[in-house]
């Protein structure tokens, strides 16, 4: 029984306070992304397993360890989404987008699945809002996307998150650094994991990002790629800098930043905290310059990042940041008896489609318990129904923090009642202006 009462390990329930705060931190992050020109995309939370392999990349750890993988009763491979991007791009691809104007920009809200091995901020089904920016290779594009989540993290007051940026160049300059990285590591090879090992001949640049301690003793001293970088590539990544000062973006340069997806080319940045324990990147991403091509279309040189909502929340938490409060129940109409109750749901159903929000009593308690409910949900005012307001036409008003009653016709309740909440609102803002 224990098993079907537990949610799964790495899984967890988002109950309603919290969803709540969610639903505000993702409407902020639309908006914004939305100031930018940002679009929101909805991709399957399952795609071909090849589209992963193919762009995520089959040395990373994400595909050779930690993806939900599945035949289909059809026999298809299939996996659930590791990650946003390849969903987009292939999106972006099968609708033809690229024929639209450039750059298309692009943003989503997902659910991902990694098989990892679970710990706080690190979970197997995760959120990630990610954004995505096809068509444009110039430095004035990967400072706008950091700024969008610049302006995302400072929109929500999150503070103390350090930017990292390195670039990892082009696929030309980064033979040269795939020769040198081989020859370091091939002299540490006996200490190396087996999956560093096949690492080592495919792609070594893998090896930095791998989570074993050892593995990530040795690559602490690894040649760094910066030092390999082309002209090109040089020069692209003085202007990304240049952007970023440009517009007051701080930044430290991190010439250790590799990323964990094979896709990137140039660009990588990550916002890093210190203050969630170990899983401290908040949000991470970068130009991938090759990955529509190797997806099957043209070439559109692309960038984005992704930010993962878990970490987000986390970090909000440990700084104090205090969100709105859900909205308040406005008024709840306890009842007597059956006519009350039925008059009760009228007006509720009345004020609701008023677009005020309303509760009576659907448990069929007696008033004192409807009143002490009332109270439990913070609503704002409270009435009773009861026989004799009903014969009367009229009936008391409670406002529920200070005590203060107030007599309200039956006949144009809706409109009187909103009358009241609009002069009370009216009230407490002069009140708060102190005049
Ligand atoms: P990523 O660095 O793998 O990049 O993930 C982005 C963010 O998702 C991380 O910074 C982290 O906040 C969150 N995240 C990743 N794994 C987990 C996990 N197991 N549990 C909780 N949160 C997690 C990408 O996914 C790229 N698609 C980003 C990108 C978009 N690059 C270009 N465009």
């Amino acid at each position: 029984m224990a098993l079907i009462t537990k949610a799964i390990k790495g899984t967890q329930d988002i109950l309603p306070a919290q969803v709540h705060h969610n639903q505000f931190i993702e409407k902020t992050m639309l908006t914004i992304a939305g100031k930018f020109g940002f679009k929101e995309i909805r991709t399957p939370v399952f795609e071909h397993t090849e589209l992963f392999t193919r762009s995520v990349g089959s040395t990373t750890d994400v595909v050779q360890k930690e993806m939900y993988t599945f035949n289909d009763k059809g026999g298809r491979s299939i996996t659930l989404r590791p990650e946003g991007t390849a969903g987009a791009v292939r999106a972006f691809l099968e609708h033809g987008l690229f024929n639209e104007a450039y750059p298309q920009k692009v943003c989503y809200l997902t659910s991902c699945y990694r098989y990892e091995k679970p710990q706080a901020g690190r979970l197997r089904e995760f959120q990630q809002f990610g954004a995505e920016c096809f068509g444009t290779s110039a430095p004035a594009a990967d400072g706008e996307m950091i700024a969008l989540a610049d302006e995302i993290f400072a929109f929500l007051g999150v503070k103390n998150l350090k930017l990292e940026l390195n670039s990892i160049g082009c696929p030309q300059c980064r033979a040269h650094y795939h020769a040198a990285l081989k020859t370091y590591f091939d002299a540490k090879k006996a200490e190396l994991c087996v999956t560093c090992l096949d690492r080592l001949d495919r792609n070594p640049m893998r090896i930095l990002d791998c989570k074993s301690p050892v593995c990530g003793a040795i690559a602490k001293d690894a040649p760094a790629m910066l030092d390999y970088i082309c002209a090109d590539c040089a020069e692209h990544f003085k202007a990304v800098k240049q952007y970023l000062d440009a517009m007051h973006i701080p930044y430290a340069i991190n010439p250790r930043i590799v990323r964990g997806l094979d896709y990137y080319t140039r660009t990588v940045f990550e916002f890093v905290s210190d203050e969630i324990g170990a899983q401290g990147t908040v949000c991470g991403g970068g130009r991938y310059d090759g990955l529509v091509e190797e997806v099957g279309g043209p070439s559109v040189p692309s960038l984005g990042f992704a930010l993962g909502l878990e970490r987000l929340v986390l970090l909000m938490k440990a700084q104090g940041i205090e969100l709105p409060a859900p909205a308040a129940c406005e008024l709840y109409i306890a009842s007597v008896g059956e006519k009350g109750s039925l008059q009760a749901a009228a007006l509720t159903h009345a004020l609701r489609v008023s677009g005020v929000s309303a509760q009576f009593d659907v448990v069929g308690r007696s008033v004192k318990a409807q009143m002490k409910y009332a109270d439990k949900i913070a609503a704002v005012y409270s009435m009773v129904l009861g026989d004799d307001d009903l014969e009367k036409g009229e009936v008391n008003l409670k406002k529920m923090d200070t005590g203060e009653i107030q007599p309200i016709k039956l006949k144009n309740f809706v409109d009187d009642f909103i009358n009241i909440m609009v002069r009370q609102a009216a009230d407490s803002l002069i009140d708060s202006l102190d005049l």
